[in-house]
């Protein structure tokens, strides 16, 4: 199947991902509007999209508003002649979830369901949620998450996640809304908010600050860059089968500890830096992600090796300091204190 999708609604597109998906998706298609729903959170800038903003880009709009505000979405879907919602927004990280999970109950599952039905009701032509390899919980050392592995979430964020994907597959199942879930492994790579793995540890060791490493750091995860899972979504919004779930991967498993030392080695920092700190709780052992049901129906390869993206992306923050500067408020200030404060 090929869809010929030109308007669509992409919603928290001034996070990392969908604003890495945006500006590809412009690039390459000359015909497409884009208008994007965005709350500013935290973890939302605008400055993520400035190019756009600043060659006033007419195939952009931005909408500061909530997915949850039920007056909004339907007059947004209605105003633009939305054909595709595209759900990237979320509150997207586990150690705030564990924190204070209330602001993933609303805005994970009650705007997602808010999305669905305004997409129901105006009788758009695909709703793709942008899901997580953490609702399938976690691996043993062996096997990899294919989509037919049960959920079993272990955070408040990846619980949050699973039900949003069940409300998604309800709304298909129940009033026959052409829906995609695709469930993606680890992302890194430009304007990742430093809050998450990699962009912490090289913001810490730049600042030669002890690196927190949780447990004993040999946790695994599956690392894609973000480029290639934007380009899995792509493929998803293209040609993807109504009611299917896709995995995404990167085919990339490091532990914790291989991916902290190899920051470190490419700053020339030493390893002393590094400090094993109090474990997360309900802390997945291990991602890893089958995903040769895209492969096979969408043509879905990665393209970035780790050790090409890494390089990159250390790069970029170098080359970016300002952004970092910006997004590094009091706000982030204040959550990092409280939680490492904690685990110190
Ligand atoms: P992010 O935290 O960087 O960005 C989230 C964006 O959503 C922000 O711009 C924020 O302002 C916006 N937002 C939050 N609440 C909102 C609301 N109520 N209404 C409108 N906008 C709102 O997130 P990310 O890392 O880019 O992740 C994007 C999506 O991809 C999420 O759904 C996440 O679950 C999923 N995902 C992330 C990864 C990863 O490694 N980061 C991997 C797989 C899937
Ligand atoms: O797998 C996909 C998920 O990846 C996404 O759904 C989430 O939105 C995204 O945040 C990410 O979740 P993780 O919990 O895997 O990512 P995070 O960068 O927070 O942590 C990666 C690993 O590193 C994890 O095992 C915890 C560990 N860690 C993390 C931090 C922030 C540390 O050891 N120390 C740290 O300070």
């Amino acid at each position: 199947m090929q869809r010929r999708l030109n308007r669509i609604l992409v919603t928290g597109g001034c996070g990392f991902i969908a604003s890495n998906f945006i500006l590809a998706l412009l690039e390459r298609r000359k015909d497409m509007l884009v208008v994007n729903l965005d709350k500013l959170t935290y973890a939302g800038n605008k400055m993520n999209l400035l190019a756009l903003e600043q060659a006033q880009d007419s195939r952009y709009v931005f909408v500061h508003g909530d997915i949850a505000d039920q007056e909004l979405v339907p007059r947004l879907l209605a105003e633009h002649r939305i054909q595709a919602v595209l759900n990237f927004a979320a509150e997207s990280h586990v150690d705030r979830s564990i924190h204070d999970s209330s602001p993933f109950i609303t805005t994970n599952i009650q705007g997602t369901h808010n999305l669905l039905e305004a997409s129901r009701k105006a009788g758009i032509e695909l709703f793709l949620q942008v899901s997580t390899d953490e609702v399938y919980g976690t691996l043993g050392p062996k096997g990899l998450f294919t989509e037919d592995t049960p959920l079993a979430p272990n955070s408040p964020y990846s619980a949050s996640k699973a039900s949003a994907d069940l409300l998604v597959r309800a709304y298909h199942e129940t009033y026959g809304l052409p829906t995609v879930i695709t469930r993606c492994s680890n992302n890194y790579g430009p304007f990742q908010f430093p809050e998450k793995l990699i962009p912490l540890m090289i913001t810490l060791a730049w600042e030669d600050k002890p690196l927190p490493v949780y447990g004993d750091g040999a946790n695994i995860r599956d690392w894609i860059h973000v480029l290639d899972h934007c380009r899995g979504v792509e493929l998803a919004m293209d040609q993807g089968r109504s009611g299917a779930v896709y995995n995404f991967g990167g085919d990339a498993e490091r532990t914790n500890i291989q991916v902290v030392t190899s920051i470190l080695d490419l700053l020339g920092k030493p390893h002393s830096l590094i400090r094993y700190v109090q474990d997360r709780p309900g802390h997945d052992r291990r991602y890893a992600m089958d995903f040769s049901l895209p492969a096979r129906e969408l043509g879905f390869a990665p393209s970035v090796t780790f050790e090409q993206g890494l390089q990159e992306t250390i790069q970029w923050y170098g080359d970016n300091r300002e952004w970092l500067r910006r997004v590094q408020d009091g706000s982030y200030r204040d959550f990092m204190d409280a939680w490492y404060g904690e685990r110190r």
